[in-house]
C-alpha cells in the first residue's frame, strides 16, 4: 500500500509571505508546492483576456472549468489588475467548486503537498495534517508588494498599492463563501518582524515530526496517547 500524502495548508492574506514560506517549506521537506491563488488568477486572466467582466459568473465559471496547464504560466498572472479580478471571480460559487476539485486532485499524490491560499485549511483540506495561518500588518504587506512591483519595473505609488491590498482583504474576508479566516486549529505566524529564514524557522518549529518528515496527524494522535 502506498503511504497517504501529507497535506500542509498555508493560508493568509495577500503579501503576508505565505507563498514564499510554502515554497521554502516544500523545498525543505521534498514535498510539492501548489499556489492555489494561481488558479484564481488564471481564471481571472482568461476572462480579462477575452474582454469579459470578472463579475460575470457564466464567463468566469466557463474559464475555471476549462483552465489548461499553459494558463498557469501566463506572465500576466502577477499583475495587480489580475489579482483584483481574481478576488472577484473568487466570490462565484461555481468557480470555487471547479477550482477546489482541481486542487484536491493535484494535492493527494504522495509524498504530499504544501498548498497556499485563503481557504485551504478551512474548506479545501479541513483534515490537513498541519495548518498555518500567515499574516503581517497592512503597512508591512503593502511595503513588500510595493518593492516587488518596483523590482519588476512597475511604477505604482505606495498609497495605491496599500489601498489595493486593503480592498482585496475586505473582499476576501467578507465574502459569504470560503472567506479568509484562520481555521480554528491553525497556528498563526505573524511575519511583520520576521525575514524569510525567520518565518521558515517559526513554521518548522510548529510542526510535529516523524523520521524527519512532517508527521501525519493520525500518527501524532497515536504518539500522544499516554
Ligand atoms: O499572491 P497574493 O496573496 O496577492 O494573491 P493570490 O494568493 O495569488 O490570490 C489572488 C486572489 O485569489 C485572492 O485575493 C483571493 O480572492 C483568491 N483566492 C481565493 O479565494 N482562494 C484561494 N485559495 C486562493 C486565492
Amino acid at each position: 500500500m502506498t503511504d497517504p500524502a501529507i497535506i500542509i495548508a498555508v493560508d493568509g492574506p495577500a503579501a503576508s509571505g505565505k507563498g514564499t514560506l510554502a515554497r521554502r517549506m516544500a523545498e525543505h521537506f521534498g514535498l510539492r508546492h501548489i499556489d492555489s491563488g494561481k488558479l484564481y488568477r488564471a481564471t481571472a486572466w482568461r476572462v480579462l483576456r477575452d474582454g469579459g467582466d470578472p463579475n460575470d459568473s457564466r464567463l468566469a465559471t466557463r474559464a475555471a472549468r476549462n483552465l489548461v496547464e499553459n494558463d498557469l504560466e501566463a506572465p500576466e498572472l502577477v499583475d495587480e489588475i489580475v489579482g483584483q479580478a481574481a478576488s472577484r471571480v473568487a466570490t462565484i460559487p461555481a468557480v470555487r467548486a471547479a477550482l477546489v476539485e482541481r486542487q484536491r486532485a493535484l494535492a493527494v499524490q504522495p509524498p504530499g503537498t504544501i498548498m497556499d491560499g485563503r481557504d485551504i485549511g478551512t474548506v479545501v483540506f479541513p483534515q490537513a495534517d498541519h495548518k498555518l495561518f500567515v499574516t503581517a500588518s497592512l503597512d508591512c504587506r503593502a511595503g513588500r508588494r510595493w518593492r516587488e512591483l518596483r523590482d519588476r519595473g512597475e511604477d505604482e505609488d505606495f498609497d495605491s498599492v496599500r489601498r489595493n491590498l486593503a480592498e482585496r482583504d475586505e473582499r476576501d474576508t467578507s465574502r459569504a463563501l470560503a472567506p479568509l479566516v484562520p481555521a480554528s486549529d491553525a497556528v498563526v505566524i505573524d511575519t511583520t518582524d520576521l525575514d524569510v529564514e525567520g518565518a521558515l524557522a517559526a513554521a518548522i518549529a510548529t510542526i510535529g515530526f516523524r523520521d524527519g518528515m512532517p508527521a501525519k496527524t493520525s500518527e501524532l494522535t497515536v504518539r500522544q496517547k499516554p
